[in-house]
């Protein structure tokens, strides 16, 4: 199974002003280039904050994409499991009442019985995996997935990193600063003992904008 993240931060690490429900700081290139790796992905991963601040769907927007997915024989838009602790996500939204995607939703231990029921009605899988994310991925190895995107946001990465759970990190840097000490940050989390290393395989410049590709040491 292969693990890509793919993230944007502005020059001073943020990955959001917390105000815009998508990421507005980035270039259309930066865009499609999320598009493209969503594309070629079995399933998403993403954080329940990212489902709860932004409007995700549809997953899959070009045509000549979800062309080249069923040409490979995938689902015209890929799986998306969510990562969440309380369960609390907005169940009322487009993203689960008119789903295109399959989704399941993956947490430590058991949701409240008022969230495992608003799942069971939209036909959602709950998985548990107890203390460890190592288990979640035995999980999603379990259901055949082959190409993961960790979407984020900054808490999931957090999670997988300290796991090295990543193997390459999409990573564009937009030339701009969002300041606001309290806005969300690339990696949210306590210190990351022993640190994650990464080798640069790639620099793609784009006007101003990197798109940088790491593989984990
Ligand atoms: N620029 C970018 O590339 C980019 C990409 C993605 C997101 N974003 C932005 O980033 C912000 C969200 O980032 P964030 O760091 O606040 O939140 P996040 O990582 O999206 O979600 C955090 C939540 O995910 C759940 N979670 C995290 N780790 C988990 C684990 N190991 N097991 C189970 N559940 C886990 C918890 O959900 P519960 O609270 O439900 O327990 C946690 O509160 C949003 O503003 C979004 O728009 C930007």
């Amino acid at each position: 199974m292969l693990v890509r993240a793919c993230l944007a931060t502005s020059l001073d690490g943020k990955i959001s002003d917390g105000l815009s429900t998508t990421p507005n700081f980035t270039s259309r290139e930066d865009r499609a280039r999320l598009f493209n790796l969503r594309s070629v992905s079995d399933v998403l991963l993403v954080g329940a904050q990212t489902v709860r601040h932004e409007s995700l769907a549809p997953l899959i927007r070009n045509p000549k994409l979800v062309e080249q997915r069923r040409q490979r024989r995938q689902n015209d838009h890929p799986d998306v499991a969510i990562f969440t602790r309380t369960g609390e996500l907005p169940w009322q939204n487009a993203y689960f009442q008119a789903a295109k995607q399959k989704i399941s939703i993956f947490s430590p231990g058991p949701l409240s019985d008022s969230n495992a029921r608003q799942a069971q009605e939209l036909d959602i899988q709950l998985f548990t995996y107890g203390d460890t994310m190592n288990v979640a991925f035995d999980q999603l190895r379990a259901l055949r997935y082959k190409n993961v995107l960790c979407e984020g946001g900054g808490s999931l990465i957090h999670s997988l990193l300290a796991e090295r759970l990543v193997d390459e990190l999409h990573l564009t840097i937009a030339p701009t600063v969002i300041g606001q000490g309290d806005s969300v940050c690339l990696v949210r989390g306590p210190l990351l003992d022993p640190r994650p290393e990464f080798r640069l395989k790639s620099v793609n410049q784009v006007g101003d904008e990197l798109h940088l590709v790491y593989s984990l040491s």
